[in-house]
């Protein structure tokens, strides 16, 4: 095998499909396998290099699927197991790699591990694949202490035993529908190295681990001092119970073994949400996880020191451990980076709650996304687009509270709308329901003008976002300096200007500031984010692709 097919995600654009937002095949209002096979031309055209599918497992969709009720199985929702295999192998036939998502730290109340637990009797081996405890207080009916869950209220709820007596608390770090598993018990471990094999005797590439800083807990700590409730902030203690802790790396070590016995190898991507960069680095050694996402980038303001420094730091530790940079601005979780970047304050808030942070300028967010796009697809190392993006979608801030679905609207006290602004389903047409969506509505409602942002409207409009990634990615797999892991900066254009040149033979030069400013000696402008004044200046919020 060569190195290159060995090593093709060191440098992979992987575009991630929230599957029941993507596109719906059977007119059922949600998205599907059979949408997403249709759609494969598409993709393969965007210039792509694999998909990574959000969890399209059997499971009540408390948290959009990462409450997983059968982790070998497919949600009657989205298709079946016949279908996922059909779609591995169309997307192989087109040069798409195809990238899971799997949920280890916690399952689905509705699963059948989970229901049995329920079943059983406090300390049998049913409840011992969950962490179960005796609550505090004299009758127990207090929570074992005062950890809280990321989506808001305390991380343990109590259960009625078999018998119909007040029993004991079960442990969940995110909705109370997602019960965590103990690591600690070998069934656990051995369970998901099976899930593992499954799907890659399928044919799956990787997965994409959730909550990969997770799974390991010391439930000896005592009560936290917290202050944070909210999903996608970084552990606020050191030693923090269970937000990476070193045992974590013990999985992972287990995990690429099954994953290097495949030919070609399999691929994983953590989601860790962890700080300093230092400590992301230690979930991608040699032995462990391939790739992790890049959050810093993603959280950095829209500002050329910050995202200086993320870049050089990311990629001098990530290096140091012989691990590829990543470069992430959007995912399901997070505001569309075309409304963030429209804000005065453009860094990724901590927690969820957008509700405070005022007016967002539609025109300059997709100017500055625009010029986000081309940084970010010129850094060296891998890139992820979540769907929607490459069409320059806005957050949808008006959903009427009625339609919001994600579980921190009502565990916040209905104070955090959550994230459901970012899951709208997309548009692919100029006409029609929900879009091209699918024939029936979508099961999130689609603002008004969607249509004019979509597939049909943008194609073959050279000034359309949509155009402008093609552009992108076609360059980034055409040009030879896109096969290195390295730049070098240039700082002479102005402290409001990123630029950097990769060898052989490529610019990238990125305007930041309020002015414009003049462009360093080139040959040739292969792509520009907006155009250039008529004096040749590089106007403000603006990126271009120079040949030297
Ligand atoms: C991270 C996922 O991206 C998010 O959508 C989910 O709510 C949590 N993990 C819990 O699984």
């Amino acid at each position: 095998m060569t190195d290159a097919r060995k090593d093709w995600w060191r440098s992979a654009t992987i575009y991630q499909v929230y599957i029941r937002s993507f596109a719906d095949g059977n007119g059922d209002g949600e998205g599907d396998i059979t949408g997403l096979r249709g759609k494969l031309p598409y993709l393969r055209d965007l210039g792509i290099d694999a998909i990574w599918i959000n969890p399209w497992y059997p499971s009540p969709l408390n948290d959009g699927g990462y409450d997983v009720a059968d982790y070998r199985d497919i949600d009657p929702r989205f298709g079946d197991l016949t279908q996922a295999t059909q779609l591995i192998s169309e997307a192989h036939d087109l040069g798409l790699k195809v990238i899971l998502d799997i949920v280890p730290n916690h399952s689905s109340w509705d699963h059948e591990w989970f229901k049995a637990a329920l079943e059983s009797a406090p300390g049998s081996p049913e409840r011992a694949r969950y962490i179960f405890r005796d609550g505090a207080g004299p009758n127990g009916d207090q929570p074992p202490n005062n950890w809280r869950s990321v989506f808001g209220g305390p991380a343990w709820e109590r259960v009625t035993e078999p018998d119909g007596s007040p029993g004991q608390w079960y442990f969940h770090i995110f909705d109370v529908s997602q019960p965590d598993l103990d690591w600690n018990n070998p069934e656990v471990r051995e369970e998901f190295l099976g899930v593992l094999r499954f799907w890659f005797d399928l044919g799956v590439d990787g997965f994409r681990i959730d909550v990969a800083h997770g799974m390991v807990k010391d439930m000896t700590k005592p009560d936290l001092p917290y202050d944070e409730s909210g999903l996608l902030n970084s552990p606020s203690i050191a030693d923090h119970p269970f937000f990476d802790r070193d045992g974590v790396h013990d999985i992972y070590r287990g995990w690429r073994e099954i994953a290097n016995a495949y030919d070609p190898p399999r691929l994983f991507v953590a989601e860790a949400w962890v700080e300093p960069p230092e400590r992301l680095a230690r979930y991608v050694r040699d032995d462990e996880l391939h790739s992790a996402f890049n959050f810093d980038y993603l959280k950095s303001a829209w500002n050329a020191d910050a995202l200086r420094q993320t870049i050089e730091q990311s990629m001098e530790v990530l290096h140091a451990v012989g691990a590829p940079a990543t470069w992430v601005l959007e995912n399901h979780d997070v505001e569309r980076v075309v409304t963030r970047y429209g804000r005065e304050v453009t860094a990724a808030p901590r927690g969820h709650n957008r509700l405070v942070l005022g007016e967002s300028d539609r025109a300059l967010g997709r100017r500055r996304a625009r010029a986000a796009a081309l940084l970010m697809l010129t850094l060296p190392g891998g890139a992820y687009i979540y769907q929607g993006q490459e069409l320059g979608l806005p957050e949808v801030l008006d959903l009427p509270e009625d339609a919001l679905q994600d579980p921190v609207w009502e565990r916040s006290g209905r104070t955090e709308r959550g994230r459901d602004g970012c899951r709208v389903p997309l548009p692919w047409t100029t006409s029609g329901p929900s879009a091209g969506f699918g024939d029936n509505g979508s099961w999130l409602p689609q603002p008004a003008g969607w249509e004019e942002l979509s597939v049909e409207a943008q194609q073959g409009d050279p000034e359309s976002v949509l155009e402008l990634y093609r552009s992108a990615l076609r360059i980034r797999r055409e040009e030879p300096a896109f096969e290195s892991e390295a730049l070098t900066w240039n700082q002479d254009i102005g402290a409001d200007v990123l630029a950097f040149e990769r060898e052989p033979g490529f610019m990238c030069v990125v305007n930041i500031g309020s002015e414009s400013v003049k462009l360093p000696v080139h040959t040739e402008i292969l792509l520009a984010s907006s155009p250039l004044s008529e004096d040749g200046l590089l106007p403000a919020d603006t990126a271009v692709w120079l040949r030297p």
